[in-house]
């Protein structure tokens, strides 16, 4: 499987108010282990101060073409080589014209004009300044030169005015530069991913639930996302922000999470069940809180849907996905699962390993066999998972 590398960034901050986000920017980008190289204009020292950027990225921030103290002195050539893209975040109007017309006189500028990798513009201006015709031919030409533009999004503006001209949020743009990266393996395909637990009331404020946090499963519909999929994700509770792309619908209990299948599943490629779903729920719950008494209280519980195993048994399923998490044997119980619900390939892992963590350990299992996926963050392992997904998925539609 692809060994993912870590990627290299060069952040190009212009002047403009936006530029304050470009900060909680770096700090994402370094999140998701990438190396980031911030390149500042003089205008954007104005609105941010170069320490700023230097503490986030643990490197620091190139602003002057005339600096020649590091390398060889030519920072506008070094420091593009061996990037795997410049992303231009905030690009004022001024910035964009420049681009357009290949002007070079400032550093940022010039390093634009030397670069050997793929350039992604964020614009960020007043709602009038985007729609000047001039600002919409730079932007066309741009695209023309084989740049991609991310947004602008429309709301309220720090100027007061609401419209067209706000930088694309900090989270959606480390999304979009991470799929920019990936191989477009299930381009044009429909994946529904479930995520999280369920919760199965007991009355109005307690219920049966459990410790699953939904990152893998949110991870598996970023990857998704990545590999150039149109994603739904059916979410359990969970306190995690969705990715940007996906059609998010949430839930609560096993049986609101089998309706949501049902809906979304006509017209689906792929399903792959992360969520953790109850494996009971609450018969007769109650609508008030229950109040304590002295005595043993007992609940009654029925058994929940299978939800993987209602998809499989459609006239057509689309390619599913299951996941295992158990405490022990996990080899033996995780092939035994996969062959009971008759999955093509089931993802395992063990309860103490994946649990609230970060990272995990995932052991996929299919007709081939068993494939252990050594420890990485869990939207490492989705991304291996996913290009196991597309070449299983490739292979039975072949
Ligand atoms: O049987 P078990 O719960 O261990 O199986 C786990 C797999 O089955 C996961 O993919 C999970 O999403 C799915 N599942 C389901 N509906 C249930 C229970 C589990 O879809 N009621």
């Amino acid at each position: 499987m692809t060994d993912y590398a870590k990627k290299r960034l060069v952040l190009g901050v212009t002047g403009g108010v936006a530029a304050y986000k470009a900060a909680e920017l770096t700090r994402l980008l370094v999140k998701n282990d990438i190396d980031v190289q911030v390149v500042m204009t003089e205008a954007a020292r104005h609105f941010v101060a170069p320490a700023t950027f230097q503490a986030l990225s643990g490197r620091p921030v190139l602003s002057d073409l005339w600096d020649g103290q590091g390398g060889n002195g030519m920072a506008h050539i070094e420091a593009t080589r061996g990037a795997d893209a410049v992303l231009i975040a905030p690009a004022s109007a001024d910035f964009l014209a420049k681009l357009a017309h290949g002007a070079a006189d400032d550093l940022l500028s010039a390093l634009c004009l030397a670069r050997a990798c793929p350039m992604l513009v964020a614009p960020a201006m007043n709602r009038e300044m985007w729609d000047y015709p001039a600002t919409q031919r730079n932007v066309t030409q741009l695209k023309r030169d084989g740049v991609t533009i991310l947004g602008p999004a429309s709301g309220p503006q720090a100027c007061g005015e609401t419209g067209m001209g706000r930088m694309v949020e900090p989270e959606t743009l480390v999304e979009d530069v991470e799929s920019f990266w990936h191989p477009k393996l299930l381009q044009g395909q429909r994946v529904l991913v479930t995520a999280g637990p369920t919760f199965e009331a007991i009355d109005a404020v307690r219920g049966i639930t459990n410790l699953s946090s939904g990152r893998m499963g949110y991870a598996v519909a970023r990857a998704a996302i990545e590999a150039g999929a149109e994603v739904t994700l059916i979410s359990g509770p969970t306190c995690l922000t969705p990715p940007a792309a996906a059609k998010t619908l949430s839930v609560t209990s096993a049986q609101e999470m089998l309706e949501a299948v049902n809906n979304e599943i006509p017209g689906c490629d792929i399903f792959i069940s992360v969520a953790a779903v109850a494996d009971y729920y609450v018969l007769n719950p109650s609508e008030q809180k229950i109040k304590k008494d002295a005595h043993i209280f007992t609940l009654e519980l029925a058994p929940n849907p299978d939800i993987v195993a209602n998809v499989m048994n459609l006239p057509n399923p689309p390619f599913c996905v299951g996941f295992a998490a158990e405490s022990e044997n996990l080899y033996e119980f995780a092939e035994t699962k996969r062959r009971r619900k008759n999955l093509p390939l089931l993802a395992a892992n063990l309860v103490q390993d994946a649990i609230g963590h970060e990272d995990n350990e995932l052991i996929l299992f299919d007709d081939d066999g068993a494939h252990p996926l050594p420890r990485a963050p869990k939207i490492v392992l989705a991304r291996q998972l996913i290009e196991r997904v597309a070449k299983l998925y490739q292979k039975g539609k072949g």
